[in-house]
């Protein structure tokens, strides 16, 4: 007979996860730790900050929040009103709740409670639900600005900040937001940041909010899981619809995300596939929360086979059984592919990622090649074919694309005013510099065409109009430097 108690812990146990938290952890399947669970977890119960860098699907949620769990569990229910002791941040609202949902089964029976900060939805059952104080709020960072300027979230003791995305939080659309509520939190506040990929200059702004950080690379940054089978097929853009519909065809697509690079783009591939008999939902930031958060759940249950999807849903999203990513065209910035086809291949399962690539997208599929260390096959050439004629009974509809319509990464990511330094050159497939006047708004926590309390500057901080007493840090001015 095995006595328990003098076995070696294994598992998520020897890296000092215990008790309650344990068992509910193995409960849900956590039994044998990941690598970067296994690199970050003894750190942070240490109380160190993290850089960390692990593919995608490879279990950085688990990474954050255990050790978190563990630290708030004893602590007992003694929080001040509206307070939270840990702080989630994460660029999308589906990401946020499914964070949540995470934590809610990693902490099953362990009397933690939650709370969703997020744009979009109403603000009144959030600021309810923060009344009391929370364990651990998972949060967009719009929302929570606006909460905290409002003084229905304080922030200072908040002991735990995690960045989840964490290149993405510190890109243009969010920085200002996160540096501030960053500030907001507790002096001696323990931070960790996680995500796919980080590119150099990203990776400097986070020495400011991070001290002496562990720095965890499982793979290099941007590296793709080995698991999916990546590859191109040449199409010109009026070919790409009947080679997108051709692929369908197949039943081996069981479930297949489509990315398009536009809000209008998506709507259109959707609109196409419903002609050519293929039911899909469509999520991107026009629709109403409801909307995007339906599409996604229609999509997680199964009931729809096919979701096409702005870069909105390239981050974090995990969706077990998607067995096919499709490009419908390449991204603007070539780390959100990493994140892209990283919606397959999730967890050690199979994926595949399919890119249709224009000749004039060429140039973005260097450089994705480049980030990735990796030249991509091309498995299909259309371009000697000649283009499909459309059906004339079908609307063509002429689009003149608006710089709002993409909805990844807007801002510049070296923080620069546009046309500052680059002659007006174009930067990988964006606009020529110099042609946006604003920075603008992060994607993801405010509903677009919704007007926020205040007008924003440039900055991304709100101006108010009539009560300027209650901003956001006190009596700063509010275009401090944060
Ligand atoms: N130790 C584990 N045992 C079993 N399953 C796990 C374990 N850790 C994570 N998973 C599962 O692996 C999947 C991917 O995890 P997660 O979403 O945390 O990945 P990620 O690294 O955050 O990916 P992304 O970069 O896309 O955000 C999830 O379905 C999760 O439940
Ligand atoms: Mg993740």
């Amino acid at each position: 007979m095995t006595n328990e108690n003098q076995a070696e812990p294994n598992g998520f146990a020897a890296l000092g996860i215990t008790g309650a938290l344990l068992k509910a952890a193995n409960a849900a399947g956590f039994t044998d730790p990941k690598p970067i669970q296994a690199h970050a977890i003894p750190p942070q119960l240490e109380g160190r900050d993290i850089f960390g860098i692990a593919q995608t699907g490879s279990g950085k949620t688990a990474a954050f929040a255990l050790p978190i769990l563990s630290k708030i569990i004893g602590l007992g229910t003694k929080r001040r009103p509206k307070t939270a002791r840990a702080l989630i941040l994460a660029p999308t609202r589906e990401l946020a709740v499914q964070i949540e949902d995470t934590i809610k089964l990693l902490a099953k029976g362990a009397h933690i409670s939650t709370a969703l900060v997020l744009g979009g939805v109403s603000r009144y059952s959030q600021v309810k639900k923060i009344g009391p104080g929370v364990d651990i709020l998972i949060a967009t960072p719009g929302r929570l600005t606006d909460l905290v300027r409002e003084g229905d979230l304080i922030l200072a003791d908040t002991k735990w900040l995690v960045l989840d995305e964490g290149d993405r939080m510190l890109d243009m659309g969010f920085i200002n937001d996160v540096k501030r509520i960053a500030k907001a939190t507790a002096p001696d506040r323990q931070t960790a940041l996680f995500s796919a990929t980080m590119p150099n200059e990203i990776a400097e702004l986070a020495k400011g909010l991070l001290k002496d950080p562990v720095r965890i690379e499982v793979s290099p940054q941007s590296t793709t899981a080995a698991e999916i089978v990546q590859s191109v097929v040449l199409a010109r853009t009026k070919q790409k619809r009947q080679v997108l519909s051709k692929m369908l065809a197949d039943e081996m697509m069981r479930s297949v995300i489509v990315f398009s690079r536009t809000k209008h783009g998506a709507d259109r591939v959707t609109k196409d596939l419903a002609r050519d008999g293929f039911n899909a939902a469509v999520i991107h930031g026009n629709k109403s929360q409801n909307a995007r958060q339906k599409a996604l759940n229609d999509f997680r249950d199964g009931s729809v086979r096919i979701l096409v999807a702005t870069d909105i849903a390239a981050r974090g999203i995990d969706v077990p059984g998607i067995s096919h990513v499709v490009n419908f065209d390449l991204p603007d910035e070539a780390e959100s592919y990493v994140h892209r086809i990283g919606r397959t291949g999730r967890n050690g399962r199979d994926g595949i990622a399919i890119t249709l690539c224009d000749p004039s997208e060429n140039g973005k599929l260097r450089q994705v090649e480049r980030i990735i260390r990796m030249k991509l096959p091309v498995i299909a050439d259309h371009l000697g074919s000649p283009d499909p004629q459309r059906d004339p009974k079908e609307k063509t509809e002429r689009h003149f694309e608006p710089a709002n319509d993409r909805e990844h990464h807007g801002g510049r990511r070296d923080g620069r005013r546009p046309g500052s330094g680059n002659n007006g050159k174009k930067r990988f497939g964006g606009k020529p510099g110099g042609e946006r006047q604003f920075a603008p708004k992060p994607q993801g926590d405010r509903p677009a065409g919704a007007k926020p309390n205040g007008e924003r500057k440039p900055d991304g901080f709100k101006r108010f109009k009539g009560n300027n007493k209650r901003r956001f840090g006190g009596k700063r001015p509010a275009n401090r430097a944060a």
